[in-house]
């Protein structure tokens, strides 16, 4: 049986990532700094009691990383970042302890972790590392930029790190995600046209393949590719 684990199990999308992941017949690893809140998840679902541990993570204690690994349960095939912190451009502006743990859980939280995943070379079963990054890292935008650069930090580390594994035949996706209903969100007036659910993008993270960037929903892709190719003229007069 196969192995996941997830970081920042208890978003949203993890969350619906954890179920489909154990049907389709892997055990899974859901790691979160809400354990209690992961335990009652576990409890109320359909999901098999012994195909789930939850273990305590907390991304922003990068001193407890290595620890928190070697007591890994099992070593994984599949590891997932999913673990994301939001807070409004304004007050990440404003406020620099909200701008640091955006950088902390996001970006430095990640490579905390996932250097440590990818230099485990007896871990022989690692086949795929898969990181939720973000639209808002693709440029950098008035509304966003502080988030976004967290974003796009990481998104960067993965291309990197696809680069390091390749000769070990181990995969690195970046899911690179327009808007979730999700609690990340909440207060947030987002337009609603292009509001995903969460299992809706939890099906490309369990469905990852080969390709490197995996933009969910083909109005996101749309945009992505618009942003990336977009003048900074243009992209200055975004909000
Ligand atoms: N929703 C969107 O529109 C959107 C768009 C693009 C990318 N993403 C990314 O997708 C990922 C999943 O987010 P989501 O939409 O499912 O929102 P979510 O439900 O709020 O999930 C974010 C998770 O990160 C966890 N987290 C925050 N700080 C942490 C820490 N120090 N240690 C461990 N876990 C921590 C939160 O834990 P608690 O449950 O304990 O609060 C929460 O479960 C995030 O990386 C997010 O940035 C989301």
């Amino acid at each position: 049986m196969k192995t996941v684990l997830i970081l920042g199990a208890n978003s949203d999308v993890a969350k619906k990532s954890i179920l489909m992941y154990a049907e389709k017949g892997y055990s899974v690893i859901a790691a979160s700094r809400n354990t209690n809140e992961l335990l009652k998840f576990v409890e109320e679902s359909s999901l098999t009691k012994n195909l789930v541990d939850v273990v305590y993570f907390d991304a922003e204690d990068f001193n407890s990383h290595k620890e928190f690994y070697n007591n890994l349960p099992q070593k994984p095939h599949i590891v997932v970042y999913a673990a994301g912190y939001l807070v409004e451009n304004d007050s990440a502006l404003k406020n620099f302890q909200s701008a640091s743990t955006m950088m902390s859980v996001n970006y430095i939280g990640a490579v905390s972790i996932l250097n440590l995943v990818a230099l485990d070379l007896e871990n022989n079963r690692l086949e795929r590392i898969i990181g939720l990054s973000s639209l808002s890292g693709v440029r950098g935008r008035k509304s966003n930029f502080i988030y976004g650069s967290t974003k796009a930090a990481f998104t960067q580390y993965l291309a990197g790190l696809r680069q390091e594994l390749f000769s070990r035949k181990i995969i690195v996706n970046v899911l690179v995600i327009g808007y979730i209903n999700t609690k990340i969100n909440a207060g947030l007036s987002l337009n609603k046209k292009l509001l995903m659910q969460p299992d809706y993008v939890a099906k490309y993270i369990v469905g990852a393949g080969n390709s490197f960037v995996i933009v969910p929903n083909w109005k996101w892709k749309t945009i992505y590719n618009i942003l990336k190719i977009l003048p900074e003229y243009w992209v200055a007069k975004l909000p």
